[in-house]
């Protein structure tokens, strides 16, 4: 018990590691260049926050959240999702009070106690965005282009946008009275948690996963047919917005999201087995559901870092291995290790990755090391070389040796290469 990680959990090393340093890398980059700044909430938060945001009704909320109460008797909950701490670190620290949109992104962890299965963790990484202020359709459309840069830069082809409008308050009125005489008509072969939840928030019979109950969803009312003036104008004006910026899309009645907060746009980008692999949509009411003071339209996203790392994968792309060690600086005697280890220093200093012996090796033997690890060039330095002020420098793809002074180990090797 002791040596294993708990169910659903991953350790970071690696190759999975550096890939996900890349796409961490990637999505930094293209936020830097969409103006988008980087925010890091708590780990925790109190309950009530995911309660009021994510909803009491959802299955995060009801059966996924690591919950406990801390030594001081408060709840507080490991969070399940970014959007909740990035909504109220925005009010808590005034970030309404600065000029208008504020766009953030976050790289964080998530916890869901789910059952793990493939590309379902209990604890996940999300890249994801939020847009507060703004509520055109435009904001929705940088989110998506956003992405799609993203996934291009990734390398990846098979994912595909599918987008959704399950309208505001005022058209929810009329869907769910819709919705809720479906659901009486059909509730006999619905499972338990649908029957408890249709009086409660008849929408979030729409995700269930219980087989039967997807069967009968399949025919039921769909949100597009009642939205109001509003909110159709909304969702015409997005896409004919994508189709300008080229961006094919697919109109997916089906979707609804999980969490409650969504009010008009909701969107996934699916893989070729119509497996979500990132998750967004609008939120116009949880700013002002979180605080009554406030009202302000939002946006966003989350990524799952992990399923773009399976998609890598499915689809066989090769993102870059971790660039090799580019001198491996051998040490003969003990006199000569402060000497060497100084020249380490300088070395790395202007950006080369330097390796050196820490066990105390034979020359021999740390040779063999260097070859293991596939450092490019190789040098040794003892007494000989530090009194001539001289090295050989190997190159260890071809063999060849250079001799040069001690000061000009750098000139030797190009570590762009
Ligand atoms: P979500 O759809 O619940 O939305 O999660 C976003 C993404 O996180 C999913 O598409 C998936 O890639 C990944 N994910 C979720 N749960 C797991 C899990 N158990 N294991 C592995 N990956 C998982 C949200 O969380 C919203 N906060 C997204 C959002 C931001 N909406 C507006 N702004």
């Amino acid at each position: 018990m002791i040596t294993q990680r708990p169910k659903g959990t991953q350790d970071w090393y690696g190759s999975n590691m550096y890939k996900r340093t890349i796409i961490e890398e990637i999505a930094r980059r293209i936020c830097k260049s969409y103006n988008i700044k980087e925010i890091i909430t708590p780990v925790f938060e109190h309950t009530i926050l995911f309660e009021r945001g994510v909803g009491e009704t959802t299955d995060v909320v009801q059966k996924e959240m690591y919950t406990f109460q801390d030594k001081g008797n408060r709840s507080i909950t490991l969070k399940p999702e970014g959007t909740a701490g990035a909504v109220r670190a925005y009010l808590e620290n005034g970030l309404y009070a600065e000029s208008q949109p504020t766009k953030l992104f976050y790289i964080t962890q998530a916890f869901r106690y789910e059952n793990p299965q493939s590309g379902r963790l209990r604890q996940h990484h999300q890249f994801g965005v939020e847009i507060f202020g703004s509520s055109s359709p435009l904001a929705e459309v940088e989110l998506i282009t956003l992405l799609m840069e993203f996934m291009k830069e990734l390398g990846l082809k098979g994912v595909k946008l599918h987008i959704n409008s399950i309208g505001c308050k005022n058209c929810r009125k009329t869907y769910n009275d819709a919705l809720l005489s479906f659901l009486h008509e059909h509730e006999d072969g619905l499972c338990g948690t649908c029957k408890e939840r249709m009086e409660k928030n008849p929408l979030r019979v729409l995700d269930c996963k219980v087989p039967g109950c997807k069967v009968i969803m399949k025919d039921a009312p769909r949100t597009i047919d009642y939205l109001d003036e509003e909110c159709r104008v909304h969702f015409e004006e997005l896409q004919s917005l994508l189709q300008d910026m080229d961006i094919p899309f697919v109109v997916d009645t089906g979707i609804v999201r999980g969490l409650d907060y969504y009010t008009k746009t909701v969107f996934e980008f699916v893989n070729s087995d119509d497996f979500t692999l990132c998750g967004g949509g609008r939120y116009d009411n949880l700013i002002n559901e979180v605080d009554e003071k406030q009202d302000i339209p939002a946006v966003g996203f989350g990524f799952g870092i992990e399923r773009i790392i399976n998609e890598l994968e499915a689809e066989q792309v090769e993102l870059p291995s971790a660039p090799p060690v580019d001198m491996y600086i051998g040490i003969l005697g003990k006199e000569s290790r402060s000497p060497a280890y100084k020249i380490v220093k300088e070395l790395r200093k202007v950006g080369m990755i330097v390796e050196t012996d820490y066990l105390d090796r034979s020359v021999k033997a740390q040779m063999k090391y260097a070859n293991k690890i596939g450092a490019r060039y190789t040098v040794i330095i003892g007494a000989d070389e530090l009194a001539a002020n001289k090295v050989n420098v190997k190159n260890m793809a071809t063999g060849e040796q250079k001799e040069v002074s001690l000061d000009k180990i750098q000139e030797v090797i190009d570590i762009n290469q």
